[in-house]
């Protein structure tokens, strides 16, 4: 049991990505929060979304570097949080398109059982609630482990930052805190799973 102690006290290598592109974005600070809320053993290094191209199936082969350097570190990493706004009732279209070129070709699909959570921020009344089920959905053909509790959703965001813009509601903490140690343990489960499937 050794090898278990070891493997709980590994580093636990996060990557966030935000589906929005605005400067000021709610749910890039979200992922601040959870940034500076992480456990000890957890870093959280953001991907941005800026160069990734339009996805065409005619630009697939070979893939764009900036797709092929996402898919690397999507791969590289122990888990993957997802930030993302509601909208029209969904996610963005710069996230749909990431994770489009994501899943294709299939074979080299980084999602594949990639422990995955899923916050969100917006300035209406239910926290990105809608976006989250369809983004879940999605994550649900990529075959990503996505944690189904605790729901991180928060409402009515411009409301909750304090004034140096960082996001402080302590329900939207709590909750952060929550999700974070159970990607953790996510992670820790699989890499067990995997020292036992290798004795
Ligand atoms: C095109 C567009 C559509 C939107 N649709 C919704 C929506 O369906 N539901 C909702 O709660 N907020 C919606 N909003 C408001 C966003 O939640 C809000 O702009 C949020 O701050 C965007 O996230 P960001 O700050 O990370 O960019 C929409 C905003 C835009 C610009």
């Amino acid at each position: 049991m050794r090898g278990v102690q070891r493997i709980e006290e590994e580093p636990v290598r996060v990557l966030g990505i935000v589906g929005s592109l605005r400067r000021e974005s709610y749910n890039r600070k979200l992922l601040q929060a959870a940034q500076r809320l992480a456990p000890a053993n957890m870093q959280i290094v953001e991907a941005r979304l800026e160069g990734i191209p339009l996805f065409n199936p005619d630009r697939g082969i070979p893939v764009p570097t900036a797709v092929q350097r996402l898919k690397e570190r999507i791969r590289t990493a122990d888990a993957v949080l997802i930030a993302t706004p509601e909208y029209n009732y969904s996610i963005p279209g710069v996230l749909k398109n990431a994770l489009d070129w994501m899943s294709y070709p299939p074979a080299e699909n980084p999602f594949d059982g990639k422990p995955v959570g899923l916050i969100g921020a917006t300035t209406g009344n239910f926290g990105t609630l809608r976006a989250q089920l369809h983004l879940r959905q999605i994550l649900a053909y990529l075959n990503a482990d996505v944690l189904t509790r605790p729901e991180v959703l928060v409402a009515r965001v411009g409301e909750k930052l304090d004034p140096n813009g960082h996001i402080t509601d302590p329900v939207a903490q709590e909750l952060l805190q929550q999700l974070l140690q159970a990607l953790s343990r996510r992670v820790v489960e699989r890499r067990v799973l995997r020292l036992l499937h290798a004795c």
